[in-house]
């Protein structure tokens, strides 16, 4: 049986990227491996939050997850903050951390450009998210292909960290879905669909009304040869349209490509809402009985208990090898 970490910021309501990028795979990892998910509302915190958003959104998270198929009595499911363990090893990663691998990291160029004010936690964050996979001898990281350059610095870091002190941490895998590994934003297709993007009409939200959904996508910018081919350097926007069907539908790209040869952009697009309306209509029904009962907090409360222990371990472990600890 593998270990299992992955996480997703409470920075916004979750977006059909975050579904089929990241949560789906989760859901079919949880049943035969040890998986721990996390709602890594620190790292949310590198960009500035509404204190009051921020605390929805968690709920909203803990509960998106649950509604996407995620089974707390499988899976260890638990926010971050309440887990103090994750900061700890940060802090102690960060001083094998390099500022010239930081700076290298494209995920801080994107989110730092034409911001007056950007902080040393955005700057960092790439360590701390090393932390929250280290500490849980993870094997496998599931998440969209737009991690794998803060994966990469994980192992690094994994593994200077080993050599330098001596065998602490599971070297961990990337896992990558082959359909759906990044979602592209609906008005600007070469731009992955972002959750904070400030323009609402490029992504899909998972709690869309299936009317807005429907709107978002009918107006989705694609391009005026009119022929639906998937070609992702010459016509972005129809080959992203072409990997959300595939991906809701579960077909492959060359089967969904024949499916759409000779049809107009206005069919693919009603088709692709169709697809997405139906695979998120059943969540967000879910969701709703969710979102007002109970069961949540206790869900989170056991999850950070178990989370907290395994944690722990690899944390005394990793002091005690630095020479931290009396
Ligand atoms: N567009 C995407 N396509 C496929 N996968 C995606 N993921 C994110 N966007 C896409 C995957 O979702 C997981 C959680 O991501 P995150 O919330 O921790 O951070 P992010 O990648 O920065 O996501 P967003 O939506 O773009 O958030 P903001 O707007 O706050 O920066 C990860 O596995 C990610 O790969």
């Amino acid at each position: 049986m593998k270990t299992i970490f992955s996480g997703i910021q409470p920075s916004g309501t979750l977006t059909l990227g975050n579904y089929l990028g990241a949560i789906r795979q989760f859901v079919q990892l949880q049943n035969d491996n040890n998986c721990f998910f996390c709602i890594v509302d620190q790292h949310a915190i590198t960009v500035p939050q509404d204190p009051k958003q921020l605390k929805q959104n968690i709920k909203s998270l803990a509960a998106l997850y649950i509604a996407s198929g995620i089974d707390p009595d499988k899976a260890t499911l638990f926010i971050q903050s309440e887990v103090p363990a994750h900061s700890e090893l940060g802090w102690m990663l960060q001083s094998l951390t390099y500022m010239g691998e930081l700076e290298r990291m494209t995920q801080f160029k994107d989110k730092s450009e034409g911001r007056s004010a950007v902080s040393s936690a955005l700057f960092t964050y790439p360590t701390l998210m090393a932390a929250d996979i280290l500490l849980y001898q993870s094997h496998l990281v599931p998440v969209g292909d737009d991690q794998t350059q803060h994966l990469e610095l994980t192992r690094n870091v994994a593994e200077r960290f080993n050599n330098r002190f001596g065998n602490t941490f599971v070297i961990p895998e990337i896992s990558i879905p082959n359909v759906g590994a990044r979602i592209m934003s609906l008005q600007e297709p070469t731009k992955k669909m972002s959750k904070s993007d400030e323009n609402t009409k490029g992504f899909i939200s998972m709690l869309d009304t299936p009317k807005q959904m429907e709107k978002k996508i009918k107006s989705a910018v694609t391009d005026s040869d009119g022929i639906v081919k998937f070609d992702t350097e010459n016509k972005p926007g129809v080959s992203n349209l072409l990997s959300i069907y595939a991906s809701c539908t579960g077909e492959s790209i060359g089967a969904v490509e024949a499916h759409f040869r000779n049809k107009r952009y206005g069919d693919l697009k009603s088709e692709v809402a169709e697809a997405v309306i139906n695979t998120l209509a059943p969540i967000q029904e879910k969701y709703e009985a969710l979102i007002s009962s109970t069961e949540l907090d206790e869900i989170l409360t056991k999850g950070a208990e178990k989370a907290k222990q395994a944690a722990n371990r690899t944390l005394q472990k990793a002091k005690k090898k630095m020479g931290l600890l009396r």
